[in-house]
């Protein structure tokens, strides 16, 4: 698959993604909350969460209209965690996908209520998606409730706060990125899994090692734009990190170094997908889109 015939397939489902939380927003009663929450949830973004849900879907001949709702859940719960990440009780940042944070443009209240509220829709999204079969459901809701939870996201970004002006080793890094973004980036390719019934869940070892090593990767990329990237094509600030004397990958290992871990980590991705007997070119491809992006 070439570069560009992924491009055109990750176009395709950030717009689809787009006109199925599109929808779902149209559900809310007007006010400012669903205000905020469509400000943050439909600025773009590069929906990779949704991209690995059905793309994974997708490998193992799962209908698209059967993955829109895990998609756009996933894509909820993350947009949420942005939203809260950028407050000035945790990152203090003023801008996200190319413009100003939620709280900038709608004061603090409103987007932890956004956050919030964006937070159940998830797991309504989920509830009551008539595609899913109710067994799969049950563990698609669990999965996205450890995921993003005290055992999950909000415990990795505990962490993460914890370890401002700290010195950590890489081990202790690698936990954070993890807990804060390993596990919703793994909970993106199970949703996409178990959508496809139970007798897929055999492959389910061989994607979890794909999905640590791409959730990893993402990190870990991310953390190098920070020092690298360009505010304008990114559309978050640039020197977020420093200012705050957080703990990343360029700071304990330098950029070179960095970038040789993500390298590494494409290459363990890749090599958990060669064990499949799918077609996994979009999930390859995805992978290199991971350490190569400049936003
Ligand atoms: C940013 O996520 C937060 C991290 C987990 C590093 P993304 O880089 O996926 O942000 P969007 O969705 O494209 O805005
Ligand atoms: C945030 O990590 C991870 C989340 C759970 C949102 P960062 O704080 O590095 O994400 P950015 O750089 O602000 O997008
Ligand atoms: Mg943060
Ligand atoms: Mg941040
Ligand atoms: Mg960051």
């Amino acid at each position: 698959m070439t570069i560009q015939t992924f491009a055109i397939q990750q176009a395709n489902f950030a717009r689809r993604i787009d006109d199925v939380l599109e929808d779902y927003l149209k559900s809310l009663p007007e006010s400012v909350l669903s205000q905020a929450m469509q400000y943050s949830l439909l600025a773009g973004g590069k929906r990779v969460r949704p991209f690995l849900v059905y793309a994974t879907g997708q490998m193992f001949g799962v209908p698209l209209a059967k993955l829109d709702a895990p998609a756009a859940a996933l894509e909820a719960i993350h947009t949420y965690s942005l939203i809260h990440d950028d407050l000035p009780a945790m990152d203090n940042d003023e801008l996200r996908r190319g413009k100003v944070t939620c709280h900038i443009k709608y004061g603090e209240a409103n987007a932890i209520l956004a956050g919030d509220a964006l937070q159940s829709l998830a797991f309504k999204i989920l509830s009551t998606a008539p595609e899913v079969l109710a067994t799969d459901k049950l563990d698609m809701i669990t999965e996205l409730a450890n995921a993003s939870g005290a055992q999950g996201m909000c415990v990795g970004q505990v962490y993460d706060l914890e370890s401002e002006q700290q010195q950590i080793n890489v081990a202790q890094l690698n936990t954070i990125h993890h807990y804060k973004t390993g596990m919703i980036i793994r909970a993106a390719v199970r949703l996409g899994l178990y959508s496809a019934g139970a007798s897929f869940r055999v492959y389910q070892p061989i994607l979890d090692k794909y999905a640590e090593a791409i959730g990893l990767a993402f990190q870990v990329q991310d953390d190098i734009l920070d020092v690298v990237g360009d505010q304008m094509i990114m559309g978050k600030p640039q020197g977020s990190d420093m200012a705050l004397a957080k703990c990343t990958y360029p700071a304990l290992l330098g950029l070179k170094e960095a970038k040789k871990v993500a390298y590494t980590l494409y290459q363990q991705a890749n090599a958990a997908l060669n064990q499949l007997p799918y077609n996994s070119d979009l999930l390859q491809q995805l992978a290199n889109f991971i350490i190569q992006r400049d936003k």
